[in-house]
This record gives structure tokens, sequence and C-alpha cells, in this order.
């Protein structure tokens, strides 16, 4: 059941200061799918507090493992795994549940798991995920929503797997289901985020074989057992692009403390055209904003190290009050321009014409009642909400809390008037 809180924006405050950056959604949600493959116990740091996680979590302890957390430390010990099925409503909580379908297999040489199907974003089909675990040699039956993938006798072999798409969650599926199986496994055009190198960082710190994650070419030779490690997961850069995304749109200054500038680069160019000074400094970067905002000419969201998804929506509503004509292509997911239609309800002008959106820039933004539509597209709305005119009274926020932690905290700390109000406040006032 969602809850029904609020988050309430008063605009036009500045933001200015410095900030840590949590760990990273995308990172420590297949760490700890990982941690499957593991016969002993795994440490992991820098665990943000998202509802993803938790969601993580629950299946985890639903397969028999024993996880503790203490404040942003994990542990989980996974040596007495004694299932290999996950619940249909376990699996719905939370799309890259997908992901575990190479934890278990990995495993347990077997999996039984509902299909996650479709999200806000598009109809997210899983059809490379299938056609690697065949190429492993396993046979899949899917039947009423459920899949039922098995090992034949011989077990799971290594094979060269070459992706038609490189797909985040397939490339990690694959990893995790070549980290133990017989031989070696080369993916060709593997996705290259940097959360998939932080996942075989983690696994080869538990004694894995695998060699050239972050680049295309992946190879990774089949061990017989893991054991356990000790590991941090890496700054979110979605989020710290959200963060320095929210100060240019309000004309302050923000210095993110202890980031990966590297992965955060296919953002930085853009930013840079839109009349923002950035400097690095070592694992520090400080955004300073211009007076005006100028239009971003074209923006094509592609896999890393391209433009990433993840940051169109927030990206859009910065070009939203920039002087000019913005073009956005959407070329990752069918249907993510679902924060549009909020955004109008602030004034802002755009059109879209199948997966291509033009954003004329308008003076300013006025304050709205608007609902998150999805996880990115929610912080769009507060970021509209901070540099907009009066009060934003954003409903539906259960999406953010998948991917932000505590967001009204953070940007408290930089000078934001913002605060979550429960379902009871909200009504009494
Ligand atoms: C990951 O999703 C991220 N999620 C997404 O972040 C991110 O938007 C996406 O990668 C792209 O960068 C996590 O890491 C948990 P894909 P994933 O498989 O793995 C198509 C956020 O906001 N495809 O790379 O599901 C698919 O439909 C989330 O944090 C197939 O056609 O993404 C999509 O169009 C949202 N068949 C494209 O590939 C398949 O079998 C990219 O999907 C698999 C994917």
């Amino acid at each position: 059941m969602w809850n029904l809180d609020k988050i309430i924006v008063k605009g036009r405050k500045k933001l200015n200061g410095e900030i840590s950056v949590q760990g990273a959604k995308n990172s420590v949600l297949p760490i700890l799918v990982a941690t499957l493959l593991v016969d002993g116990i795994s440490v992991i740091h820098n665990c943000p507090y998202l509802s993803d996680v938790d969601a993580t979590v629950k299946i985890l302890r639903y397969l028999g493992c024993v996880v503790k957390r203490e404040g942003h430390t994990i542990t989980v010990d996974s040596t007495n795994i004694k299932k290999f099925d996950v619940p249909d409503n376990l699996m719905r909580e939370m799309r890259s549940s997908i992901v575990f379908l190479g934890g278990i297999m990995g495993r347990m040489g077997k999996a039984v798991l509902s299909t996650p199907g479709g999200c806000e974003i598009g109809l997210r089909p899983i059809d490379l995920h299938l056609s690697a675990m065949e190429q492993f040699g396993a046979t899949i039956t899917t039947e009423n929503g459920f899949i039922d993938c098995s090992a034949k006798e011989k077990g799971l072999v290594g094979t060269r797997i070459i992706l038609s798409f490189p797909s985040v969650g397939a490339t990690e599926n694959i990893i995790l289901t070549a980290t133990l199986a017989k031989g070696v496994t080369i993916i060709s055009n593997a996705a290259r985020e940097p959360e998939i190198k932080d996942m075989a960082d983690f696994l080869n710190s538990c004694g894995a074989k695998i060699h050239g994650a972050g680049e295309s070419t992946i190879t990774i030779e089949g061990v017989r057992s893991l054991c356990g490690a000790e590991h941090t997961v890496i700054p979110d850069r979605i989020v710290a692009s959200t963060y320095m995304i929210a100060t240019a749109m309000t004309g302050g200054t923000i210095c993110l403390k202890d980031i990966v500038p590297s992965h955060i680069g296919p953002i930085i160019q853009p930013l840079r055209e839109s009349g923002c000074h950035i400097s690095v400094d070592g694992r520090n970067v400080v955004l300073a904003s211009p007076t005006h905002l100028k239009r971003i000419r074209m923006i094509r969201t592609m896999p890393h190290p391209g433009f990433p998804t993840d940051v169109q929506a927030q990206m859009m509503a910065l070009t939203s009050i920039a002087e000019g004509t913005s073009v956005f292509i959407e070329n990752i997911f069918e249907s993510r321009f679902k924060h549009i239609g909020e955004l109008i309800r602030f004034g802002a002008k755009i059109n879209t014409e199948g997966r291509m959106a033009v954003v004329e820039g308008v003076k300013s933004l006025n304050g709205a009642n608007v609902k998150a539509t999805d996880l990115r597209g929610g912080s769009a709305m507060i970021l509209a909400g901070l540099c907009a005119d009066g009060i934003t009274e954003l409903s539906e926020i259960h999406h953010i809390d998948r991917g932000y932690e505590e967001p009204e905290k953070v940007l408290g700390v930089l000078g934001a008037d913002i605060k979550r109000v429960n379902n009871y406040e909200t009504t009494k006032n």
C-alpha cells in the first residue's frame, strides 16, 4: 500500500553548499543479488535507504539469506540458500528483480520467478535475458506469467554471447550466471554502465575472474566457488546529476564531494552548453550557475557513455526555463515522456512527436499541484518546484523513494524550502 505522503516546495530559493552523494541504486541492487553466489558472508557499505533496496532484501531473506542492516551497511550471509523460486508479489515490487534470474541460476542451477512485466517507462521485454540463459544450456518454460529456468544435467556451460542491444540488466544476468559456470563466457556488445563494473569489482573481490567489465567485451572464467568479501558501493551518478541540475535551475553553486567525475562526464558537456561553470578537483565537482540558462541544442539518450536516459526528465526541466529551444530524442525507453504533461502544469512549453520532444524555454514557471509519474519524472517535478514562483504540491512520491534517499533533507541542507508532509498533515491544512 503506497503512503500518501506529499512533498511541498516553496520555490525561488537559490541552492548553495556542499553535499556527499548517496550510494548508487543501480549498483547496490545487482550487488546485493550477487551476494547469492557467495558461500559465506558479504559486507556491503554505502547502501542507501531506498524502497528498492528493502524489496531486494525481502527477496534475499525469502531465499534463505540472513540479512542485517546497520546504518548504510548491509551484511548478507548466503551460506544456507534453500529456495530457487521468488513469489509474484515480491517480484512485482520492483522492476529490476529480473536480475535474481542470474543470481539464483548461478547459485542453484534452477530458478522459478514471475515475469517482471512492464512499468511506467516502457514494456521492458526480457528476451535478451532468456536467450542468454538458453545459450548457457538452460531449458526455459514460461507459463501463466512464470519463468521456469533449469540447467541441464551437465550444468551451466560458459559460451560466447553477442547482445543485440547493450542491455544493463541482461549484461548483469550473464555475468552472474557465468561466474560459477563451467568454462569461459565472452559477452560482446555488453553494457558499459559504471554500475556493472562495480558489481564485477565486488565479485572479483570474492574470487571471481571477470575481465573487462565497463567495456563492451567482457570475459568471465567460471570458478568453483566464491568466498565472502567487503565492498563499498560507488556514489550514485544519477542522483549527483539531479542535484547539479537542481542547483543550475535555482541559480546557485554546489560542491559534490567524493564522487567519480568520469561517471557524470555525459552530463557535464550539456550543462556547460547551458552556461554552467563546472570544475573538477580530484573527486570533488563544483557547479556554478550562469545568470541565465541557455538552451541545449540536442539531447539524445544513449547507453553509457552516452547521455543517460535516467537524467532526461531532469535535464528537460532545466531546458524548460532556458533561453531558446532544446530538442530531446529518447532512444532507450518507448514511454519515458510521462513527466511532460506534469511539467506543462508549471507553464512549460513542450511539444512531442513520437520519441522526440521540443522544449521552448519560458521566462519562469509557476508552482503547481503535480504528481510523480515515475522515479526520474518525479525528481524533475521537485526541480521545477524549486525554481517556480509560489508553492508546488507533489504527490505519488513513492516513486521517488525508490531511488532518492530523503531528497527533502539533502535539498534542505542546500537552502531549499521543501518538506515532506504525511497524508494527515495534508488533509489537516
Ligand atoms: C537499467 O534498467 C536501469 N535500472 C535503468 O534505471 C536504466 O534506465 C536502464 O538500465 C538504462 O540505462 C537498473 O539498473 C536497476 P536495459 P534495465 O536492459 O537493465 C530493452 C532508473 O531510473 N531490452 O539496459 O532494465 C529495454 O526495453 C532505472 O534508475 C530489450 O528489448 O535496462 C530498453 O528499451 C529506470 N530486451 C533497453 O533495452 C531485453 O531483454 C534498455 O534496457 C532487455 C532490454
